[in-house]
């Protein structure tokens, strides 16, 4: 990241917010639907992404314009230029903050897994969106469990210090006090999936929902 030649705010004295003439109500007579964020929060490894992008899966299945950010690719792409330090984790949530709201005003359903490891940042995300529109969903696994899996060799690599800054290991993550959905990973995947549903008020069956 640069260290910033426009002020923090951007330089936006002068700027002007313009609002269109569509609103969330005649989005969503297009969708079907209301747009909604539901952010993943998990260590790396908990399974984050899988479920991510089952849900979505099962959400397009119902007919529900949904859609996934996930972590790994967003920093292959749109925040490629930053790192894992704490200023640059929460550049990257601020700006996937910004891009979920857009995304959830735009009337799709937004499913973000990201490790998103500060109490701070996810709160950040959840002001930026009007009341109702956000869910935290905690994917709760245990470090040993991570560490066990470790799918991608990084907690091995992390743990030699080849890799700095890893979360859990040798950066922190704060758990959510109070998620609005609190998955156990180590149940099946059908599970969780399922759980998220429920929670966004969607049946069982893809018939089910109007
Ligand atoms: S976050 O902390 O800024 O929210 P994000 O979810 O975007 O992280 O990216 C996490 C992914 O980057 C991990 O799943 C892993 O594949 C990879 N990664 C590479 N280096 C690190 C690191 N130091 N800490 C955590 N994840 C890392």
């Amino acid at each position: 990241m640069s260290d910033g030649v426009l002020p923090a705010s951007g330089g936006n004295r002068n700027l002007t917010r313009t609002d269109g003439q569509v609103g969330s109500e005649r989005r969503a007579l297009v969708t079907g639907h209301a747009g909604h964020t539901v952010w993943l929060t998990g260590l790396s490894g908990s399974g984050k992404s899988s479920i991510a992008y089952s849900v979505e899966a099962a959400l397009v299945d119902r007919g529900i314009a949904a859609y996934v950010l996930d972590g790994d690719n967003v920093r292959l792409a749109l925040n490629r230029d930053l790192g894992f330090s704490p200023e640059d984790r929460t550049e990257n949530i601020r700006r996937v903050g910004e891009v979920c709201r857009l995304f959830q005003d735009a009337g799709l359903v937004v499913i973000s897994a990201f490790i998103s490891p500060y109490r701070a940042d996810r709160s950040t995300v959840r002001a930026l969106h009007p009341a109702g529109t956000f869910s935290e969903v905690f994917v709760d696994a245990s470090l040993e469990t991570c560490e066990e899996r470790d799918v991608k060799g990084l907690y091995a690599r992390a743990r030699t210090g080849e890799i700095p800054e890893f979360s859990g290991v040798s950066a922190p993550y704060e758990e959510p006090a109070e998620p609005d959905l609190h998955l156990d990973a180590s149940e099946p995947l059908e599970t969780c999936v399922l759980a998220v549903l429920r929670h966004l008020g969607i049946g069982r069956e893809p018939e089910t929902v109007g």
